[in-house]
């Protein structure tokens, strides 16, 4: 079937609070080449199975499943200030402090909550950590929303989508219309008694660089006020409607572009600093993925609309396929690559990017065990960057850019590199740091960045929250309740740093900040989506229902 032809009349209004399967996957234009995938059951996946009745991990037909009836369904919680168990039980005393922590950060504007300050961490300089920043608030947002408290998301997402529009230039160059700020500030002038919002779209920022992810988190967040409230009057207002387009004309224009991914300056997402990532990192490109199927879902069928989902749907299809068949990594992809020749030219080739056997890292070899994969950092031309990401591995998860199988691999990669990955705090932003002379050359000789420190090898506790969804998508909730287990350890007691320093993360960041709300948020989210499952849904796409694949466990995988 043609790309042009899919059906997209599932987007229409009535639809848009619930809709998450307007994607159809089986009707990629190509397939991209067998994988192998084989894979065993983890021990944690089967005692979970057996152990609890309220997990169904794997239905026959291959599509994983929670089963809705015997799950708390969410609702509003509002008159809880600090929330208390679903089940009984009395939460960890470190659930407590962390609601209490994250009320103190929450920001006003003339009145109304809308959103919370990166850090509360009165002993050092501030730079820019006294703002609310767009991706930092993500975390916040889904704690609000999940305690029953939509109010300050629905502020947020006003607030910043007037900052859009906002004129935004950096000395005579005019940034795109559709950039979302990456931060924003209000600024209270005690002798007029006014207020007033500053932004920073990458003007301030250290680097200059525009916060390509803000954007994108602006639609995923949108779709999970939607999807959370079953409130779609706000995203079909023509404002949130026109920042939607804004921000997808800013990724989906036409340029000299061969590949379907977006391509991107260094330090334009959560590691906002020179750390090789610039090309094609995954962060990015798994944020785009998402976005782009929250805004399908979210985007009426109007005059404008109709020609945008149009564009949205053929680029979903080219960029999955792309994902899937060339950041994809394995031992056998692994392998493949360890013996490509080079300098192939025209249709035929093999080793389409050009990729030079010998740049293969060393530790990508110990690394790669025999069960499991990940989506590679980066790829393009002549280039492969072999490292794991956290983020862009869990969003992949999340938006099912990744396969059933591709999903269940990456699990089985964090249970086998759990050492790691994990080790003393959950979890590292990228592994392996980079070092020595390649620390000087693709950082800038960065003294934020050296090895195993911040961006480069640190371990961030923010990053549980998509941890603990990404397991509980694919049915194994039993590795987040590990992990989240590990950070109870010392997370409260070591005053809620930003990031933790070291191989496994043993050490307090070098110049992490303490108090860090992300850190907070992250910690609550991953605990309240472990209690109720249910939340799963704002932050998770499923694939398409008409898809059902064929599953065959530990058996090779076909697409
Ligand atoms: C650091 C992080 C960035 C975050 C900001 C505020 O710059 O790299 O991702 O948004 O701090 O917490």
């Amino acid at each position: 079937m043609s790309t042009a032809s899919v059906d997209l009349t599932q987007n229409d209004n009535t639809k848009s609070a619930d809709c998450d399967n307007d994607f159809d996957f089986s009707k990629l234009p190509d397939k991209p080449r067998n994988l192998n995938m084989e894979r065993q059951r983890s021990f944690d996946e089967r005692s979970l199975v057996e152990a609890s009745p309220r997990y169904s991990p794997w239905a026959e037909n291959g599509q994983r499943h929670i089963d809705n009836d015997s799950v708390f369904s969410p609702g509003r919680r509002s008159s809880f200030t600090t929330p208390r168990s679903l089940y009984g039980f009395e939460p960890h005393p470190m659930f407590a402090e962390a609601w209490d922590s994250l009320r103190k950060t929450m920001v006003y504007f003339r009145g109304r909550p809308v959103g919370t300050i990166a850090a509360l961490d009165n002993s050092d300089e501030k730079l820019n950590y006294d703002q609310v920043f767009v991706r930092d608030f993500v975390p916040s947002a889904l704690a609000f929303l999940m305690n029953g408290e939509p109010e300050i998301v629905k502020n947020f997402l006003l607030k910043t989508l007037r900052l859009q529009s906002w004129e935004k230039k950096i000395d005579r160059f005019q940034l795109g219309e559709g950039v979302m700020p990456a931060s924003f500030k209000v600024l209270h002038d005690p002798v007029r008694n006014t207020e007033t919002l500053m932004a920073d779209f990458g003007e301030s920022a250290i680097g200059r660089v525009a916060p390509v992810d803000s954007g994108f988190w602006w639609i995923i967040l949108l779709r999970a006020y939607t999807k959370s409230t079953g409130d779609s009057s706000l995203a079909e207002t023509p404002d949130c409607q026109k920042g939607m387009r804004l921000i997808l004309a800013l990724c989906l224009s036409e340029g000299f572009d061969t590949f379907p991914t977006l391509l991107c300056a260094d330090g334009c997402s959560m590691i906002d600093r020179r750390m090789g990532v610039y090309g094609y990192p995954i962060e990015i490109q798994a944020l785009f993925f998402m976005a782009l199927r929250c805004a399908l879902v979210l985007l009426k069928q109007d005059a404008q609309g109709k020609e945008l989902i149009d564009r949205i749907t053929k680029r979903l299809h080219a960029l999955s396929y792309h994902m899937r068949s060339y950041f994809w990594l394995d031992l056998k992809q692994l392998n493949d690559i360890y013996r490509y020749k080079t300098e192939e030219y025209s249709h035929t080739a093999v080793n389409k990017f050009n990729v030079i056997p010998d740049s293969l890292p060393e530790w990508v070899f110990d690394f790669m065990p025999t069960f499991g994969g990940y989506f590679l950092g980066n790829v393009g031309p002549s280039n492969m960057d072999f490292r794991w990401f956290c983020l862009g591995n869990c969003i992949a998860i999340l938006s099912s850019l990744a396969t059933p199988e591709q999903s269940m691999a990456i699990m089985d990669l964090i249970e086998s590199r759990w050492e790691e990955l994990v080790g003393d705090m959950p979890v590292k932003v990228c592994y392996p740091a980079i070092e020595s002379h390649d620390w000087r050359i693709i950082t800038g000789c960065d003294p934020k960045n050296t090895r195993w420190s911040y961006h480069n090898g640190g371990s961030w506790p923010v990053l549980l929250w998509l941890l603990t969804a990404a397991c509980i998508k694919v049915g194994r909730p039993q590795i987040a309740r590990r992990a989240i287990e590990v950070a109870e350890l010392r997370l409260a007691k070591d005053g809620w740093p930003e990031y933790y320093d070291g191989k496994s993360g043993r050490y307090v960041g070098k110049q992490a900040r303490k108090h860090q709300t992300w850190s907070v948020a992250g910690y609550l989210v991953a605990k309240m989506m472990l209690e109720d499952p249910s939340h799963l849904g704002m932050i998770s796409l499923e694939e398409d229902r008409q898809m059902k694949p064929i599953l065959k466990r530990s058996s090779s995988w076909t697409f």
